[in-house]
C-alpha cells in the first residue's frame, strides 16, 4: 500500500492524510511565497483547476493576473479528484429539464462539451504531457434503480443535443445490473497534476504571477491581505472550492459530501480505457444519491490502475449510517471487485470533498451583492469541466463580453423547483447544532488511542482531543469557527470535519478547508465562553 496514513499531515500538499495517486506520483508544484505589498488587475485566490484555468484564460485575453494559493498548486480537491472529463452530469439531464427547462439543459450540455474540447485544445496548444485521452463513458443502472431512469435520461440527453447511444451491454463491466447503459462518446481523462503543471507553466510563460503558501484573508472589493501583505486588485476571483468571503448566503445553497477512492493494479490490456458510472443508490439516506465512478489510468509497463470512487456521505456524518470513514474503502473494494474481477492489489486509497449545489448546477459568476468579486463553487462531481467553464465564463464577465452560460451558472439565481432539497438539506444542518447538547464521543481522554481523535464534554464545552502517535494529547475547542457547529473526527483522513458546511481542520486544529478561514480556537477559550 502506497498511502501515507502513518505520516503526519502536510496540509501544504493535501487536505487529508491519504495522498491521492496524482499527488503521490508527481513533485509538488511550488512557487515563491508573497513577501511584499503588490497590485494587479485580477487577483485569483485558489490554485486548483478553477483558479488556474481562470488565470490562464485571463492572461490569454491580455489581463494582468496574480494567483495566490495557501498550500501548493493542486493541494485542494483538484489533487484528490479522479479526473473524469465528462458532459455526463452527476445529476440527470431529465432533472435539469425539470428544474431549468429544455433550453437550459441544452446549454448545460453545450457548456460541458465545450469544456472537454477546450481542455483537449489547450493540452495540444501548450504541449502538456498529461496522458490525456478521448474515451467513451458508460452510465449503467445501479442495483437499486429501474431501467426507466436510463430511458428518461437517454431521451433527455438526445433532446439536449448529445450524441449518446443506448447499449444492451456495458463494455468492460461484469455485473448483473450492467445490462443496459447509455454511451457518451468522446469524453476525456488525464493525469490531473500533470495537467495543472502544464497550466501553471503556461501562466508563468504569459507573465502571470503565482504565489504558493500564501493565504488570502480579508477579501474586499479593493483586494485582499495575503501573508499579511496587501494585494490591490480591480477584480477578485474566489476559487477556493467553497467561498471563504461569505459567511452565510452561498452555504445555504450547497452542501458538502465526502467521497472515497481506491486504485488497484490491472494487467495492461485487460480493460478498455473508459469511464463508467452507475446511476446511484436510491435507497441511500442522503439527498444526493451516492454513485460509483470508475476509470483506468496508465501506471507502468505491466499494469494500468483501476481507479474507483463512491460510498459518499454528508461530511462529518459517516456514523449516521454506522459506517466509519475508514471502513468505506472496504465497501468500495468489494463493489469494484464484483464488477471488475481483473483488479489486483489495491495500491492507493484516498478521500475528498464535493460541494453539492441545490439545483445541480455550479455557481460561477458575481458573488451575490458584489460587482467585482466572483466565485466558483458548487461544482459537485463535475469540477474538471465546471472549473474549465469557470475560466471561460469569468473571463467574459470580467471583459464585459456576453456569454450564453451566464444566467445558468449565476450564483444569485433562485430555482423554486429545487425547494424541497433546500428545505431537507438545511433541516439536516439545523439538526447538527443539537450536538452542542449531547454527550461527547468518549468519557475520558484515556480512551483515545494514539493517532486518533474524539470529542470530550467538559462542563458545557465540547473539546476536540487528538492523541498524536507519541501519545501526547492536543486539545482544541470543538466549535467550528465558521458558524458554531461541533466538528467530528474523520477516521480515514485524521481530520476534524464540520457536519454543517464542510470546514475541515487537521488533527492539531489548523484549518485546511473552508468556509472557516481560521483554526479551531484554544480549548480554554471554549471553556470560558460557554
Ligand atoms: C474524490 C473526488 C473525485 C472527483 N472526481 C471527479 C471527476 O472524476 N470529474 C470531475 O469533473 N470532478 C471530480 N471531482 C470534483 C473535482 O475534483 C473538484 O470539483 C475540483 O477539483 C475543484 O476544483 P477547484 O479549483 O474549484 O477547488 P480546489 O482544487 O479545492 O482548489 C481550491 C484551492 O484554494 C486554496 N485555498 C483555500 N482557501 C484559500 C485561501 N484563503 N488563500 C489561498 N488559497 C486558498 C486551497 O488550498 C485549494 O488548493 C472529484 C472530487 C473528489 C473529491
Ligand atoms: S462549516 Fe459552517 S459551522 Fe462549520
Amino acid at each position: 500500500m502506497e498511502t501515507s496514513n502513518s505520516e503526519p499531515i502536510d496540509s501544504n500538499i493535501t487536505s487529508g492524510e491519504n495522498k491521492s495517486y496524482w499527488t503521490a506520483s508527481t513533485q509538488p508544484i511550488v512557487f515563491e511565497k508573497l513577501q511584499q505589498d503588490t497590485d494587479t488587475e485580477v487577483l485569483i485566490v485558489g490554485g486548483g483547476i478553477a483558479g488556474l484555468t481562470t488565470a490562464y484564460c485571463l492572461l490569454k485575453a491580455g489581463r494582468k493576473v496574480i494567483l495566490v494559493e495557501d498550500g501548493y498548486i493542486g493541494s485542494g480537491e483538484t489533487g484528490r479528484t479522479t479526473a473524469h472529463v465528462t458532459c455526463a452530469l452527476d445529476d440527470r439531464y431529465f432533472e435539469l429539464e425539470k428544474i431549468f427547462g429544455k433550453e437550459k439543459a441544452t446549454l448545460a450540455a453545450n457548456s460541458h462539451t465545450a469544456a472537454i474540447q477546450w481542455i483537449a485544445n489547450t493540452i495540444k496548444h501548450e504541449n502538456i504531457d498529461c496522458n490525456f485521452k478521448r474515451v467513451p463513458g458508460y452510465l449503467f443502472l445501479s442495483g437499486s434503480d429501474k431501467k426507466e431512469t436510463l430511458e428518461k435520461e437517454y431521451a433527455a440527453t438526445k433532446s439536449a443535443g448529445l450524441l449518446t447511444e443506448m447499449l444492451e451491454q456495458v463494455p468492460g463491466l461484469e455485473a448483473e445490473e450492467g445490462k443496459w447503459c447509455i454511451k457518451f462518446p468522446e469524453q476525456g481523462q488525464f493525469h490531473i497534476m500533470k495537467y495543472l503543471r502544464g497550466l501553471a507553466d503556461a501562466i508563468i510563460g504569459m507573465g502571470g504571477k503565482i504565489y504558493t503558501e500564501t493565504k488570502a484573508e480579508d477579501i474586499t472589493k479593493e483586494g485582499a491581505k495575503a501573508n499579511g501583505y496587501d494585494i490591490k486588485a480591480k477584480h477578485i476571483v474566489v476559487a477556493t472550492n467553497t467561498p471563504i468571503n461569505d459567511l452565510v448566503t452561498m452555504h445555504t445553497k450547497q452542501w458538502p459530501y465526502r467521497t472515497y477512492v481506491i486504485a488497484a493494479k490491472v494487467p495492461k490490456g485487460k480493460l478498455p480505457y473508459s469511464l463508467w458510472w452507475d446511476t446511484g443508490d436510491h435507497d441511500s439516506k442522503w439527498i444526493a444519491a451516492p454513485y460509483h465512478y470508475v476509470r483506468l489510468e496508465e501506471y507502468d509497463n505491466q499494469y494500468d490502475l483501476l481507479i474507483s470512487g463512491g460510498e459518499d456521505h454528508k461530511t462529518g456524518q459517516a456514523d449516521d449510517e454506522n459506517i466509519a470513514e475508514e471502513n468505506r474503502f472496504d465497501k468500495l473494494i468489494e463493489w469494484t471487485k464484483k464488477r471488475f474481477p481483473a483488479m489486483q492489489e489495491v495500491t492507493y486509497k484516498w478521500s475528498g470533498q464535493v460541494m453539492e449545489p441545490i439545483d445541480s448546477m455550479a455557481f460561477i459568476g458575481k458573488n451575490p451583492g458584489n460587482d467585482n468579486i466572483y466565485i466558483i463553487t458548487g461544482d459537485s462531481g463535475n469540477g474538471m469541466t465546471h472549473g474549465t467553464i469557470a475560466g471561460i465564463l469569468l473571463t467574459d464577465l470580467i471583459l464585459r463580453r456576453k456569454n450564453p452560460w451566464e444566467s445558468l451558472y449565476d450564483p444569485s439565481r433562485i430555482r423554486l423547483k429545487a425547494l424541497p432539497e433546500f428545505v431537507k438539506e438545511n433541516f439536516n444542518v439545523a439538526k447538527q447544532y443539537a450536538d452542542l447538547l449531547v454527550a461527547g464521543d468518549v468519557d475520558s481522554i484515556d480512551e483515545i488511542k494514539a493517532g486518533a481523535g474524539a470529542i470530550i464534554s467538559r462542563g458545557l464545552s465540547k473539546v476536540a482531543c487528538y492523541r498524536d502517535p507519541q501519545g501526547d494529547i492536543h486539545e482544541r475547542s470543538a466549535v467550528c469557527p465558521h458558524l458554531g457547529c461541533i466538528v467530528n473526527w474523520n477516521t480515514s483522513e485524521n481530520t476534524w470535519d464540520c457536519p454543517c458546511h464542510g470546514s475541515r481542520f487537521d488533527a492539531p486544529g489548523k484549518v485546511i478547508q473552508g468556509p472557516a478561514n481560521s483554526d479551531l480556537s484554544e480549548a480554554k477559550e471554549a471553556d470560558t465562553s460557554n
